[in-house]
């Protein structure tokens, strides 16, 4: 089974902080690192990591070349992504003592896929194929639409939440992938039950993955619903947890595990990353996975 992950590639400046400005605010930074990211390269590289043959497609600008060479060295297939002319996404990120962070997005050349582009890259996948997809590129409903003509099965990450993802035709997702806030954007309710009772209403075909930060995770699968706590960890930098999850749910899903294993390996490899400095490198590999959640 192929995952193909068409989506954005960042570069991650990173400033530790005593507290995350606010508006206003002028404040010192106390270091400052660059690191690889984007919720796309960093759902694909957890994907890889946890054993999945990973495919990921997106744009990169004339910098983008340290973005292409990580794909490659966690064994993600980066034969898809394209250079164009200007400079690739990035983010600012501020994290705080707690771990907490704030993301500023310039999405660069993330913004300017094409419809010919998509074409070409969906037109070498198809039926049996899964897409993994986040809201950091244009034309998201597009990719969405020629990906369940080709008969792929759609796992869809919607964050950043915006306007954006209305235009877009969610009964062609197999699976949604969101945290509490975009439960409560989307359903327009804020207990999570009554969530997942709205969207299982709209959706019937859909599976939904809700992430609910401290208080675990919810998987609400045919009717039926699977809840996973989360391992506590000291927090470094909660940057790519999300990500990480998300990744490790596509691939494990592809295998003939328990969905309640499933949910503990993912929920253990989102531990590991928070537990770590960075992005797309914050990312543990499987076999770090089994041993976390062997010893808790
Ligand atoms: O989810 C974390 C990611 O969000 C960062 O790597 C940053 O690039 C933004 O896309």
């Amino acid at each position: 089974m192929r995952i193909l992950d068409f989506g954005s590639l960042n570069y991650d400046y990173v400033y530790g902080v005593d507290h995350v400005a606010v508006a206003g605010e002028t404040i010192s930074s106390y270091n400052m690192e660059v690191f690889c990211g984007g919720k796309g390269l960093n759902q694909a590289i957890a994907a890889a990591r946890a054993g999945a043959e990973v495919y990921m497609a997106g744009l990169v600008g004339e910098d983008g070349q340290l973005l292409m060479d990580i794909c490659k060295r966690n064994g993600v297939d980066s034969s898809c992504i394209r250079k164009v002319p200007g400079i690739s996404g990035h983010a600012i990120i501020q994290v705080d003592k707690e771990g907490q962070n704030s993301i500023l997005l310039y999405g660069g050349s993330n913004q300017q896929m094409t419809r010919e582009y998509i074409d070409d890259v969906l037109g070498q996948f198809g039926c049996g194929d899964i897409l993994l997809i986040q809201n950091e590129i244009n034309l998201l409903d597009y990719i969405i639409d020629k990906a369940s003509e080709n008969g792929m099965r759609i796992y869809l990450n919607p964050s950043p939440y915006n306007e954006k993802i209305k235009s877009c035709d969610l009964s062609k997702i197999s699976v949604l992938l969101i945290n509490e806030i975009e439960g409560g954007q989307i359903s327009g309710e804020r207990d999570y039950d009554k969530m997942l009772d709205v969207m299982q209403e709209k959706y019937p075909e859909t599976d939904l993955m809700l992430t609910l930060g401290e208080k675990g995770a919810v998987y609400c699968c045919r009717g039926k619903r699977y809840r996973q706590d989360i391992y506590k960890v000291k927090a470094v930098d909660t940057t790519a947890a999300g990500d990480t999850f998300t990744g490790y749910f596509a691939a494990l899903m592809q295998e003939k595990i328990p969905v309640q294993e499933v949910l503990a390996m993912c929920a253990g490899a989102a531990a590991i990353a928070v537990s770590r400095k960075g992005a797309a490198n914050s990312i543990p590999i499987r076999d770090e996975v089994n041993k976390f959640c062997l010893h808790k």
